[in-house]
Order: structure tokens, then C-alpha cells, then sequence
């Protein structure tokens, strides 16, 4: 099995993070450590990718996992080069938050929480992402995409299958 190893350039930032908290409270640096993972192993977290990330914190796995698996954010299985967060809490959903996902199952041929065949789009639904005023709403790594009707939400679609970039929520 290949070694898990960040690249240099990632390697120093999380070093960077790292020695912003005091010796022995190198947790603190977990959260942006883990995007950082993210971002550099093909959009979610695998178990030598957490245990990586593990031992250059000096933690145990486990808190590691259990960070992980808490919050959405982390995806603990693969995913498609376009992440599609829909948005399904109380003001998205009476804004027609479901309309959008069942618009997106049919245009991308899935049901909700699964992959494309080509691998290039996964959609999700999410709780509120703090975007309540632009009902209905999607995320798209670090890209809101608000207001949302069918024929914005196909223009979206296209525009992303032509993109040679990974969503990430890194900048
Ligand atoms: S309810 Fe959708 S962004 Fe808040």
C-alpha cells in the first residue's frame, strides 16, 4: 500500500498550524489539519489518512476518528470531484429545498448521498450553512450558490462537469 504522506508545501503548513498551540495541545491544529487531508487526498478521509494525521499531532486515532465522524464537513468515503452540499433545513425547505435535490437526483441519474458512475458529482443533503436569507441554497466547496431554481441549478451542473478542479473548501 502507498505511504500517506502530505506534500511538502502542506507538510509545512500544518507544521505552521501545529506550533500555533502550546507543546502537548497540538489537537487544537486537528480541524484545519483535516481539511488540509482532505484537500490533498482526493476529497475525504481514510483511515491511514487519519492515522496519519494522528501521529503528526501526537494524538490517538481515535480522537481523530471521533472528530471526523461528527461533523459533515469530513467525509469518511469517497467522493466525486464535485462535492453538492444541498442545504435541507427548516427556511431551505420551505423555499423548496426538496425540489432542488429531486432535481438534482434526476439530472445526475442518483439518489441523494450517492456518486456518479463517472465519479465526477456526489450529492448530499446538509443542515443550515448559515445562508438562511438565500433560500434555497447549495455548496460547492468553498462556493455558495444561492436563490437556486432548476435552470440555475443545471446551468451550475454544466458548468462544473467542464471544471478541472476538485471542490474543495480550501481557498
Ligand atoms: S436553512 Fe439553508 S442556509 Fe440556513
Amino acid at each position: 500500500m502507498e505511504e500517506v504522506k502530505f506534500s511538502e508545501g502542506t507538510l509545512a503548513l500544518v507544521n505552521k498550524i501545529i506550533r500555533r498551540y502550546p507543546e502537548g495541545k497540538q489537537k487544537s491544529a486537528l480541524l484545519p489539519t483535516l481539511h488540509l487531508a482532505q484537500a490533498e487526498f482526493e476529497g475525504w478521509l481514510s483511515v491511514p489518512v487519519m492515522d496519519y494525521v494522528a501521529s503528526l499531532l501526537k494524538i490517538k486515532p481515535i480522537e481523530v476518528y471521533e472528530v471526523a465522524s461528527f461533523y459533515s464537513m469530513y467525509n469518511l468515503k469517497p467522493v466525486g470531484k464535485c462535492l453538492i452540499e444541498v442545504c435541507q433545513t427548516g427556511p431551505c425547505w420551505l423555499r423548496g429545498s426538496d425540489d432542488i435535490v429531486e432535481h438534482l437526483e434526476k439530472k445526475l441519474k442518483i439518489k441523494n448521498g450517492e456518486t456518479t458512475s463517472d465519479g465526477m458529482f456526489t450529492l448530499k443533503t446538509v443542515e443550515c450553512l448559515g445562508s438562511c436569507g438565500t433560500a434555497p441554497m447549495l455548496q460547492c466547496g468553498a462556493d455558495y450558490h444561492e436563490n437556486l431554481t432548476a435552470e440555475k441549478v443545471d446551468r451550475l451542473v454544466e458548468k462544473l462537469r467542464t471544471s478541472d478542479k476538485r471542490s474543495s473548501y480550501m481557498r
